[in-house]
């Protein structure tokens, strides 16, 4: 029997609990994910590619049949060259669904044979995103229990600088 393989993507600046939801949820249905960071030179991250693979490792570090990867370009045509057809992506409150529905009808105009998979957030990460966290974090808020404790530790190394 062949192996399912589905395509994790996103920024991942940095992994949250959400997230790491998703992937052990996305695990249940899938042989393998993988979890794809692009590298979007027209972004400015608070993590460089590194800090968050080597953070997103830490996170996964105990869960099978993950790779850590990057990619530019169009996300379809990364599918394809790690011979996957599905992308599964988290949603979170109804504010995601625009973005969602229009990058999963862009995707799909792009290629056809690739399938976009939603997996709804659980609801305890229905409000949370690495952005607020982000935020709450600079100001020296508690983001306990949001992330894995590599990235707590990490913030909070960050923003005392
Ligand atoms: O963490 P995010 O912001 O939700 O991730 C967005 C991401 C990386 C999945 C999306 O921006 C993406 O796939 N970019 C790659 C470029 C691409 O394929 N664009 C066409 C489809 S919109």
């Amino acid at each position: 029997m062949s192996q399912k393989t589905a395509i994790y993507p996103g920024f991942f600046d940095p992994i949250t609990n959400g997230h790491l939801s998703i992937v052990t949820r996305g695990l249940e249905i899938f042989d393998k994910l993988i979890i794809a960071i692009l590298n979007n030179p027209h972004k400015t991250p608070l993590f460089s590619i590194e800090e968050r693979i080597f953070m997103i490792k830490a996170a996964v570090k105990d869960k099978p049949n993950i790779e850590v990867d990057t990619f530019d370009g169009l996300l379809v045509d990364y599918a394809v060259s790690k011979n996957s057809n599905v992308i599964l992506r988290g949603l979170r409150a109804l504010s995601d669904f625009e973005y969602e529905f229009q990058m999963a009808l862009m995707n799909r105009k792009l290629n056809r044979h690739i399938q976009s998979l939603f997996l709804m957030t659980d609801y305890k990460w229905f409000y949370t995103s690495s952005t607020i966290i982000k935020e709450a974090a600079s100001f020296g808020g508690d983001i306990t229990g949001l992330v894995p404790d590599i990235v707590s530790q990490k913030l909070k190394e960050k923003f005392r600088n």
